[in-house]
């Protein structure tokens, strides 16, 4: 079957992303060569996958010139995609040995330097998309908001969000500059966004989420405990009914919820991805939906 990715636009006059995107985090862990870099890219596009989601620190600092290089090779790849990368960590690394401790940094300064840098490394000179990777104890909304305005100003950022804050947080610095995500954790391994207001609040407010680590990280497959194996079984036994696969059932149980997240997929394995793309097109019903709560809370609901 051959579908192609649908679109989504995260919020009135926000960025039109695809429904699944692609997150890079793993990429060096990936080992490609860089001619299995475009390879990769390209065979994403021919799915409609068309956003692929970076971060400053991923692969210690290293992804985004590892991407940055597949684009060098292919240069017109870089019209066909949405980049989305964000800063707001300092790492410990070799490569940033002014770092002496693991911290946030959201002040202007940083903010942007960060985002000056990704666009060197990634070889382009706007990101669609820049977010705040974690919330801050020292964040100052207002220059945030002002960091992110100059950024646009210049052309350099054209949509900006956030990540992993909680609902008040999110809409805190919304009051001060139109904010396109919040990029959060979802999976059945960790169902919290929609039980502590992130996902009724960006409902509220017509704003798309995105999720990360939709296998828990690989948990969902890996962990021996009886919270995924239950969620195995009860995601198989649907996938067999339907004769869908296990991947598509599970990203079709994240996009069913009305705040319409969009899943980010980990994995450097173009089946894996195409299973996601196909979750795009299966509907589950309700009680389906439910049968997958229940096996990752452990209970009815009330
Ligand atoms: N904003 C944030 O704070 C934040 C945090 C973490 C991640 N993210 C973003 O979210 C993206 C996705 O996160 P993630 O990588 O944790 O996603 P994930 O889909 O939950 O986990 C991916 C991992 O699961 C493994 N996996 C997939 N299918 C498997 C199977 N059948 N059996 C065993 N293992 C399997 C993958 O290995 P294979 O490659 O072998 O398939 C990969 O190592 C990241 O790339 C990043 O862009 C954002």
């Amino acid at each position: 079957m051959t579908l192609t990715c649908p679109r989504i636009t995260t919020r009135d006059n926000g960025p039109t992303l695809s429904r699944i995107a692609a997150g890079m985090w793993r990429m060096t862990e990936w080992n490609m060569p860089v001619q299995e870099r475009v390879a990769f890219i390209e065979q994403c596009l021919d799915m409609g996958v068309t956003t692929f989601d970076h971060a400053d620190i991923y692969g210690d600092y290293g992804v985004e010139a590892v991407f940055g290089d597949a684009l060098r090779v292919q240069p017109s790849l870089r019209g066909r995609i949405e980049l989305v990368s964000k800063c707001g960590i300092k790492l410990i690394s070799s490569k940033r040995p002014q770092h002496g401790i693991q911290h946030y940094d959201t002040s202007a300064a940083h903010i942007i330097a960060s985002a000056e840098e990704s666009l060197r490394q990634l070889g382009t000179d706007y990101l669609d998309l820049l977010l705040i990777h974690r919330p801050d104890p020292l964040m100052d909304f207002d220059e945030v908001a002002e960091a992110f305005s100059r950024l646009q100003q210049g052309g350099k950022v054209r949509h900006v969000g956030v990540s992993n804050f909680t609902r008040h947080q999110f809409e805190c610095l919304n009051r001060r500059i139109a904010l396109a995500t919040n990029q959060v954790e979802f999976s059945p391994m960790v169902t919290t966004p929609m039980f502590d207001q992130t996902f009724d609040g960006l409902q509220d407010l017509g704003i798309a989420p995105m999720a990360w680590s939709p296998l828990g990280g690989g948990r969902l497959f890996s962990a021996d405990d009886a919270q995924a194996a239950n969620v195995r079984a009860v995601i198989q036994e649907i996938a067999d009914r339907l004769q869908q696969p296990f991947l598509s059932v599970l990203f079709a149980w994240i996009m069913m919820l009305p705040s319409r997240p969009i899943p980010l997929t980990g994995t450097g394995r173009i089946a894996g991805i195409r299973d996601a793309v196909q979750g795009t097109a299966v509907e589950l019903a309700r009680d389906d939906w439910f049968r997958i709560l229940r096996a990752a809370r452990g209970h009815e609901v009330a």
